[in-house]
């Protein structure tokens, strides 16, 4: 519904029934009753107000991830919306076109109201993604892959922790792993194709896991987490820890009619390594086109920093069991691990012990360094950076537009659970 110049969203949590595996019925808290929820196309700069309606048993956050989006909406970790209560977020989407998504973000519990189904995809348009003549229309889809795990009657099994914070479970601690690839919420799915360029905007929803994705042929990788790059890069591998996207383009042309394509996970064996099949089954025009410049992607200078902080990521014993810290520390929603400056260049250092997916609301950024060396290519925007184990990332970002209470965490969903997350607030 478009009325006083925003566009109108209602999304209602309830629990469902949906046929995720062939012939079975899974319970499932869906947005709108499905998994995964709708997919909500916007406009940026066009004001988006989406009515979040509580009907679950359990308190909720609704988070735009990657949205530039004012404190007040963006789903601070202990901002409830108790069951039966509904409330209005609203995102300005002062932003570039990109791939976002969104998903729950209780304190403490959104590992398991994700796994659940509370995740959907959100793509933001604008007039200089429209003016390329990247593939569009059918041939634009939004790919959302999260694993799950099944019992035999088809309901979804997450372990069972209990009232409070998550005890020490082996399973639990490295983050909860499916042992099913969904696309959509469908295992293994096909999707016909002509022999046409197709774009896949593809999504890491997983809790804990993380992909290389490979079709076997070239792929064309436009875009990241904060929209297009400058120019296109051929990959064989996409590699997507939880949380981050990656815009890519397939030409199906190069394939025989009749034809399957796997999308697989290198990382994974078995049926964790099945993501989803194309058949190629039709001759089509194409008159589409990935231009060899896609976007004027401002870089932003690190040497402009004043500030450094340093963010490090470490297991707070895995013994005694209080979880996974953040500079020594364990969340606390009332505590301001920084107070960045509104527009101010700063440059963030984040140090892990194993591997972890590090998300910052509101702010995104560019890599500067990996363990001290440069990355390869020019600069993109995102804002989800994979810290591979005992690795130090230098990031430059820039909080703009609002102030306020903001966080970063682990996008490990359980890690975030076991209180892997610092509080901000933007001054
Ligand atoms: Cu995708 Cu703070 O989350
Ligand atoms: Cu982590």
């Amino acid at each position: 519904r478009s009325e006083g110049g925003a566009d109108h969203y209602e999304l209602t949590e309830r629990p469902a029934e949906a046929e995720l595996l062939p012939g079975l019925r899974t319970q499932v808290w869906g947005y709108g009753g499905s998994f995964p929820g709708p997919t909500i196309v916007a406009r940026s700069g066009r004001r988006t107000v989406v009515r979040l309606v509580n009907q679950l048993a359990e308190p909720t956050v609704l988070h735009l991830h990657g949205g530039h989006t004012p404190a007040e909406s963006d789903g601070f970790p202990t901002d409830l919306v108790p069951p039966g209560a509904a409330r209005a977020y609203t995102y300005p989407l002062d932003q570039r076109a990109a791939t976002l998504w969104y998903h729950d973000h209780r304190m403490d519990h959104t590992g398991q109201q994700v796994w659940r189904g509370l995740a959907g995809m959100f793509l933001v348009r604008d007039d200089e993604e429209e003016a390329l003549p990247l593939p569009s229309g059918e041939r634009d889809v939004p790919l959302l892959i999260c694993d799950r795990s099944f019992a035999a009657d088809g309901s979804l099994l997450y372990p069972a922790l209990g009232g409070g914070r998550p005890g020490v479970r082996e399973a639990y601690m490295g983050g909860v792993l499916g042992d099913v690839i969904l696309v959509n919420g469908a295992p293994w799915p096909e999707l016909r194709v002509a022999r046409t360029r197709y774009r896949l905007r593809l999504c890491n929803g997983s809790n804990a896991r993380a992909y290389e994705l490979t079709t076997g042929g070239p792929i064309t990788r436009i875009g990241g987490d904060g929209g297009l790059l400058a120019a296109p890069r051929t990959a064989r591998t996409i590699r997507l820890a939880p949380g981050e996207r990656a815009d890519v383009v397939v030409d199906f042309a190069a394939y025989r009619l009749g034809q399957q394509v796997e999308l697989r996970n290198l990382a994974g064996e078995g049926p964790q390594a099945r993501v989803m099949r194309f058949t190629v089954d039709r001759d089509e025009p194409d008159d589409s086109a990935v231009p060899q410049r896609l976007s004027a992607v401002e870089a932003l200078d690190p040497s402009r920093a004043r500030v450094t902080r340093d963010f490090t990521f470490s297991s707070g014993g895995l013994h005694g069991g209080t979880g996974w810290l953040i500079n020594g520390r364990p969340f606390d929603p009332g505590r301001m691990e920084a107070r960045p400056k509104l527009g101010e260049t700063e440059v963030w250092r984040l140090t892990s012990d194993v591997a972890h997916p590090v998300h910052l609301h509101l702010g995104h950024f560019q890599v500067v360094s990996v363990n001290g060396e440069r990355p390869a290519g020019p600069p993109e925007w995102k804002d989800t950076v994979e810290l591979r184990e005992a690795q130090t990332v230098e990031i430059v970002t820039r909080f703009t537009g609002y102030r306020g209470r903001y966080v970063l965490h682990c996008h490990n969903l359980e890690h975030e659970d076991m209180a892997m997350m610092a509080a901000f607030e933007v001054v």
